[in-house]
């Protein structure tokens, strides 16, 4: 067996997990190995180089994090498109999307849910004669409930609705009517786009509060609920799309308690909770003893968006209101995808899954981080968080994000504008939204340093300074 280590020409030490990445390069080169062929299994691999199992690990996990290989569990590794391109270094010309906002694509887990896909087939054949339960499965219902816990969120089965993604329920929420009797809607400025167009089709009545980097002014939330009958704020409380923030827990506490003085519901959106590293974040709804924080969770940023399965947790006075408006928005959720995610949760797939992405999400936020400090300007200030998938850049004065947008389409490098996550009357110009998610990690460096060129490059182009 080949030590982890030898001695090369000149005395250079060569790793051995080097090597077998060469070897699987040359096959590759060969034609041996084409797109989406599948590699020899680790075991088979140390058999046939005479190398431990561990340098055929280390070999795939390099290869994975640079992107020339992708896993899929219980199955194996299999080569990317594009490995050639990718082996000898960057794509030329590579197209760099901070755009995009789904999950990471090749860590999505589309084999393990296909099987629980074949399964729920089965499971609930007869369920899918005939409509079914409103309100969600209650087997899957048992299976979140679980999971809740998970993010401190402890409640019962009969209080959690399965939704259509959770955009469904954030929709549903406009018009409905709430026990406090109020009309007026609190956002978050900016906001996801979702809910902005949500708002602006049922003509609701607005009151934005500026989310900064640093959070929201305390003092102006509790006049906008002093002054403007808010029947409920809509709250992304960590992981902000888009600017990344994450409320401190004393935060939330405080706005919970605000709620309860002036007679406001929360819509607690969050979609991320999953990602979250730390295990001391508590949401919104662990501090509500009066039943005002409603709850909503996504599954489309940690499974396949196309699924669109969410969940909203429901207080009791507000259950029969919202199983009717649910009713009259689609009847129920698809009974199939709702067994699917049953069965994933049931298999321990979910937990697993997280871990995973948690993970990977980390690095890609702490690279985005770290990209941001060492190339953008002194004069655009930028915000985010670890974890997540989202972060802003404000642009210094007089730059537009529209006319960098267009800048760095040259360039290749897609980024979003913010201002139409804005109500009219609070629209900024100069944000721009970096979505993570789908970018491969050598190139999120490369990505930031275009933007900041490009920004530096406009500035100079106005003759402004940097
Ligand atoms: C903050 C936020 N909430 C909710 C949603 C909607 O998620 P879903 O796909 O579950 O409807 C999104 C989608 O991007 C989002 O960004």
């Amino acid at each position: 067996m080949l030590c982890p280590y030898r001695l090369e020409g000149k005395g250079k030490i060569v790793r051995i997990y080097e090597e077998i990445i060469e070897v699987i390069n040359q096959r590759v080169a060969q034609g041996l190995l084409g797109t989406g062929s599948k590699l020899p299994s680790i075991r088979a691999l140390s058999d046939e180089l005479s190398c431990s199992k561990n340098s055929v690990i280390k070999a795939y996990q390099e290869m994975e994090n640079r992107h020339l290989i992708y896993s899929v569990p219980k199955s194996g590794y299999y080569v990317v498109e594009d490995y050639s391109l990718r082996q000898k270094g960057h794509i030329e010309n590579e197209k760099i999307d901070f755009l995009s906002a789904g999950p990471d694509k090749h860590s999505m887990p589309y084999l393990d849910f296909k099987h629980c896909i074949n399964q729920a087939i089965d499971l609930y054949k007869e369920e899918m004669f005939s409509y079914s339960e409103i309100q969600g499965l209650r087997s899957l219902r048992l299976e979140l409930a679980k999971h809740l816990q998970d993010l401190q969120v402890f409640t019962v089965p009969e209080r959690i609705f399965v939704v259509t993604g959770s955009q469904q329920a954030l929709h549903l929420f406009v018009s409905l009517p709430f026990p406090n009797g109020k009309n007026n809607i609190c956002i978050e400025q900016p906001t996801h786009t979702g809910f902005i167009e949500s708002l602006k089709h049922q003509n609701a009545v607005v009151y934005g509060i500026e989310v900064t980097k640093t959070g929201i002014d305390l003092h102006d939330l509790e006049q906008i609920f002093k002054q403007n009958s808010i029947k409920f704020f809509y709250i992304t409380s960590r992981f902000h799309n888009p600017t990344g923030y994450s409320y401190s827990n004393a935060e939330k506490k405080k706005i919970v308690e605000l709620a309860q003085q002036y007679d406001v519901y929360i819509v607690e959106d969050d979609y991320m909770g999953d990602l979250d590293f730390n295990l001391k974040q508590d949401p919104m709804f662990a501090y509500d003893t009066s039943g005002r924080v409603i709850y909503t969770k996504s599954f489309s940023k940690i499974l396949l968006p196309g699924l669109r399965l969410g969940l909203t947790v429901i207080p009791d006075s507000m259950k029969e209101v919202f199983l009717q408006a649910k009713f009259a928005a689609d009847l129920h959720t698809p009974v199939l995808t709702q067994g699917a995610l049953e069965i994933y949760f049931k298999n321990g797939m979910f937990h697993a899954h997280i871990k995973k992405m948690r993970e990977m999400y980390r690095n890609k936020g702490r690279l985005l981080q770290t990209a941001y400090r060492d190339h953008l300007p002194s004069s655009a200030s930028f915000s985010g968080s670890l974890s997540g998938f989202y972060s802003t850049i404000e642009l210094p004065y007089p730059l537009k994000a529209k006319h960098l947008i267009e800048h760095l389409m040259m360039e290749s490098v897609y980024v979003d504008d913010v201002g139409k996550m804005y109500m009219p009357e609070c629209k900024k110009e100069n944000v721009i939204r970096l979505s993570v998610s789908q970018i491969e990690d050598d190139s999120i460096s490369i990505g930031v340093q275009k933007i900041a060129d490009s920004i530096r490059k406009l500035l100079k182009q106005r003759n402004m300074s940097i």
